[in-house]
C-alpha cells in the first residue's frame, strides 16, 4: 500500500493530494492513509502534511527500496523480484543462499551497508552506508560455464552505458571489470558461480559502484586509487556539487544488463566484445600482469572472444591472461 501512496504523490509533484483523494483510490480508510503516510516517514521520506491540503512528497530523496526501483522500471527480467535490506555481510552472500532455494533469474539484492563487502581477488570491498550502489543480481544463463566471463564484460559494458545515461560521465573500462573516472576506479565487479559438468546452475552479478561518498568516507589505503560520482562531479565543475540518486542508477543498469544478457542469450558476444574495446582504457596501454606464480609486464593488444586479454609481454613472447588468475596494473598509474 505504501508503494500506491508513493505512487499517487509522485504523480502530483507540485501539488498536495487530499487525505479523502489518497483513501478513495487505496479504498481504505483516512486513518490507514495517515498510517502508511507515517511508514513511509519512518523510512525517511519527507512528506509535507497539511490538514486541509492533504500530503505532498518533497523530492529528491535517496531512500533504496522496491517501489523507488520498481517504479517506471522498463525490464522483463532484471529486478521484477528485489529484496531492500539496510545492512548484510555481502549482497553477493546473501543472493547465492536465495539462488540456492530457488529464487527466479533476475532476482536483485541491494543493501544500504555491507558489513564483509567482497571484492576480486580475496579482498574487502568498502561500503559506506547509504553512499554506494551495493547489488547483485541472480542469473541463470543458459551457457556452458567456460563462456561465463562474457557476463562479467557485458555488465561493465551495462554499468558504463547506465553511469553516461543517468548521469552523462563518460566512464572507461580497466580490463577485466573495473570502471574508472579519470584514472580512479568508481566501480568494481565481483561474479561468482555454481556450475555442474557441463551447466550453469546459477550465477550471482555482483556490482559495487560509489556513488555520493566524499574523499573521507574511503578507507586510507584507497582513497588515492577510487573516487565517487559525486567526487568525481566537483573535481570537474567546482559549482556543481549534488547528491546523485541510487535509484535512478540501479534502474538504468537493471535496463542496460536486460538488454545485454538478451544478447548473451542468443549467443551473440560479438557486440558486447566491441562496446567492451569501445570503452577500454586497458588496450594499447603497458600493463603488468601479477600472479602468485608469475609477473611479466607488456602491452595490452587485444581481448579474445572468450575475455581473455592478449599481451604482447617484453620478453617476445605473447601471452592471454585470464581474469581470474591475476590483477593487471598499469606501469605509470592505476589504470
Ligand atoms: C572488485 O574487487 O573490483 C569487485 C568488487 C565488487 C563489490 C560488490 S558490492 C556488491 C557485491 N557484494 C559484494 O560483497 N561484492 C560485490
Amino acid at each position: 500500500m505504501e508503494g500506491k501512496v508513493l505512487l499517487k504523490l509522485r504523480e502530483n509533484p507540485d501539488n498536495f493530494v487530499s487525505g479523502e483523494k489518497l483513501s478513495e483510490y487505496l479504498g481504505v480508510s483516512r486513518t490507514a492513509v495517515w498510517k502508511y503516510i507515517n511508514n513511509l516517514k519512518k523510512e525517511g521520506y519527507i512528506i509535507e502534511a497539511s490538514s486541509k491540503k492533504g500530503y505532498r512528497l518533497v523530492s529528491g530523496q535517496d531512500i533504496l527500496n522496491e517501489y523507488e526501483i520498481g517504479y517506471n522500471l522498463d525490464t522483463r527480467i532484471m529486478g521484477k523480484r528485489i529484496y531492500c535490506l539496510s545492512s548484510v555481510d555481502s549482497t553477493n552472500n546473501y543472493a547465492k543462499k536465495l539462488a540456492f532455494e530457488g529464487a527466479e533469474e533476475g532476482t536483485l539484492v541491494l543493501a544500504d551497508f555491507q558489513t564483509s563487502g567482497k571484492g576480486r581477488l580475496g579482498k574487502s570491498w568498502a561500503s559506506a552506508n547509504k553512499k554506494g550502489i551495493w547489488m547483485t543480481v541472480i542469473l541463470r544463463p543458459k551457457i556452458p560455464p567456460e563462456e561465463v566471463h562474457i557476463i562479467t564484460l557485458a555488465a561493465a559494458v551495462a554499468v558504463v552505458k547506465a553511469l553516461e545515461g543517468s548521469t552523462g560521465i563518460s566512464a572507461g573500462i580497466k580490463w577485466p571489470n573495473d570502471i574508472i573516472l579519470d584514472n580512479r576506479k568508481v566501480c568494481g565487479i565481483l561474479t561468482e558461480m555454481t556450475c555442474e559438468m557441463e551447466a550453469v546452475n546459477y550465477i550471482v552479478l555482483g556490482m559495487g559502484i560509489n556513488v555520493n561518498q566524499s574523499y573521507e568516507d574511503f578507507p586510507c589505503e584507497i582513497r588515492e586509487t577510487a573516487v565517487s560520482i559525486k567526487e568525481y562531479m566537483i573535481k570537474k565543475d567546482m559549482k556543481f556539487s549534488r547528491e546523485f540518486l541510487r535509484n535512478e542508477i540501479i534502474q538504468k543498469i537493471l535496463f542496460e544488463l536486460e538488454q545485454i544478457y538478451i544478447k548473451i542469450s542468443n549467443g551473440d558476444f560479438t557486440d558486447i566484445i566491441d562496446e567492451w574495446k569501445k570503452y577500454s582504457v586497458t588496450l594499447g596501454k603497458e600493463v603488468r600482469a601479477i600472479s602468485k606464480s608469475n609477473t611479466f609486464t607488456g602491452i595490452a593488444k587485444d581481448i579474445t572472444k572468450d575475455g581473455r586479454l592478449i599481451v604482447d609481454c617484453t620478453d617476445g613472447v605473447t601471452r592471454e591472461v585470464f581474469y581470474g588468475e591475476v590483477s593487471v596494473r598499469g606501469i605509470l598509474d592505476y589504470v
